[in-house]
């Protein structure tokens, strides 16, 4: 990274051999480490990445939640790179880009959740542009794969695509229970990615103080306590962990994702324990608080110019063998259809339907929603999220503002099986 803002980077996709759990796997990797290089960059940098394609199948690359221009390569997931092909890409974040936790991983549609399952992922951090006191700071980047026999990863069933396919393993960073230490009265920042393809994450630390600093690229004023961290897949939580003597367990807990009666039984994700956190030594001298942030936005202080509803659904027919449709309001993904077109400028208020038997994690790309009526919640300040769940057979409003650009990008079910299934949709912004 340069101080002019540049940071250029060279990410190679490729198969190679890595440890988890002390055996031997082969996964996809970019530039041969699990999950990929972590990417910082700080508001109004621009970023440079030369893709290569060293895969045996169609890739490109996504950066998950960046507010930056969806012309050019850019935001282009339907660019297809073929194998043995290099392609460049540049994204310029705005000055004013929201720091926060975000992510990469491939995005070619029917490809994307094979390749995000079997290893390519990786972190972008945007710094604060006033840094917050901490003593360390850890990237957690969450995944999850199933190895067969040979430590390869193991291919989906068609039920599974069905469900969002949950691997049998549950890594931190490529590896499974990985321990973490710490001293006493340090105060650390977590920035946990759940780049798993389908699994829903809800995070405790029991016995150590956890305080929720933002989510994507929300961030609210003040840290919130919290025992636990519900992430949907594609979600991130920007956390500092308070740490105190003893030996905790990073654990997710079951998550209920709708219930289907009937030939396929619920969807319940299993928990895991994660990883284990060794907190000894002597006691450090605890960080100053944390300085109060700027108030988020509130568009519920703003006119909306416009209102629609967009309805994700599943039913009989469509293009998967499961025999059954993922689609979006009653449609299968199209390459060559717009499905809604926006003005430039619009705030809009959008009602996201799920009338099927399961959640799904709605996210949109480029513009971050702010979730406004969520069932069960009362809200009582601005909540920002690029993925926002979508509880089964229910109703959830949020509002976005269409700023900065114009051009064409996508939304989808972030159960990146259902997203290959069809559950996406094209949007322009014109
Ligand atoms: Cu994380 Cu459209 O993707
Ligand atoms: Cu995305
Ligand atoms: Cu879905």
């Amino acid at each position: 990274r340069s101080d002019a803002g540049l940071l250029r980077v060279r990410l190679s996709s490729a198969e190679a051999a890595v440890r988890i759990g002390g055996r031997e796997a082969t996964v996809l990797t970019y530039n041969g480490s699990l999950p990929g290089p972590t990417l910082v960059l700080r508001p109004g940098d621009r970023l440079e990445v030369e893709l290569e394609n060293g895969l045996d199948a169609i890739t490109n690359l996504h950066v998950h939640g960046l507010h930056v221009t969806p012309r050019g390569n850019g935001d282009n997931v339907l660019l297809a790179i073929d194998p043995g092909d290099t392609v460049d890409y540049a994204y310029d974040l705005p000055a004013d880009h929201a720091p926060g936790v975000y992510w990469y991983h491939p995005h070619h549609h029917g490809n994307t959740a094979d390749q995000v399952a079997a290893g390519l992922y990786g972190a972008i951090i945007v710094e604060d542009p006033e840094p917050i006191a901490v003593t360390r700071e850890r990237v957690l980047v969450i995944s999850d794969l199933s190895l067969d026999g040979a430590g390869r990863v193991a291919p989906a069933s068609t039920r599974d695509r069905m469900m969002g396919r949950e691997g049998e393993l549950v890594l931190v960073n490529g590896q499974l229970a990985p321990t973490l230490s710490a001293r006493p009265g340090e105060r650390e920042r977590w920035r946990v990615v759940n780049a798993c393809t389908s699994r829903y994450l809800s995070l405790r630390l029991d016995g150590q103080g956890l305080q929720l600093l933002g989510m994507d690229s929300g961030r609210d004023a003040e840290p919130e306590s919290v025992e636990e961290v519900r992430l949907a897949p594609g979600n991130r939580a920007d956390l500092l962990v308070d740490a105190a003597s003893g030996s905790s367990t990073l654990r997710t807990n079951p998550v209920e994702r709708g219930s289907m009666p009937g030939m396929m039984g619920g969807p319940t994700t299993t928990g895991a324990d994660l990883a284990v956190f060794e907190v000894s030594g002597d006691a450090v001298d605890v960080p100053p608080p944390v300085p109060r942030q700027s108030a988020p936005r509130d568009l519920r202080d703003e006119a909306v110019t416009g209102r629609r509803e967009i309805t994700l659904a599943m039913g009989m027919g469509g293009m998967g063998a499961s025999g059954m449709a993922f689609t979006i309001d009653g449609r299968e993904f199209a390459a060559d259809r717009v499905d809604t077109s926006v003005d430039l400028g619009a705030v809009e208020e959008w009602t996201l339907v799920n009338t099927s038997p399961m959640d799904h994690p709605f996210h949109l790309h480029v513009w971050p929603m702010q979730v406004v009526e969520y069932p069960g919640t009362s809200i009582d300040r601005p909540i920002w999220r690029d993925v926002v769940n979508l509880p089964a057979r229910s109703r959830v409003r949020v509002r976005v503002p269409f700023e900065d650009f114009t051009g064409t990008t996508v939304y989808h079910c972030h159960i990146l099986d259902h997203e290959d299934l069809g559950m996406m949709g094209i949007i322009e912004a014109r």
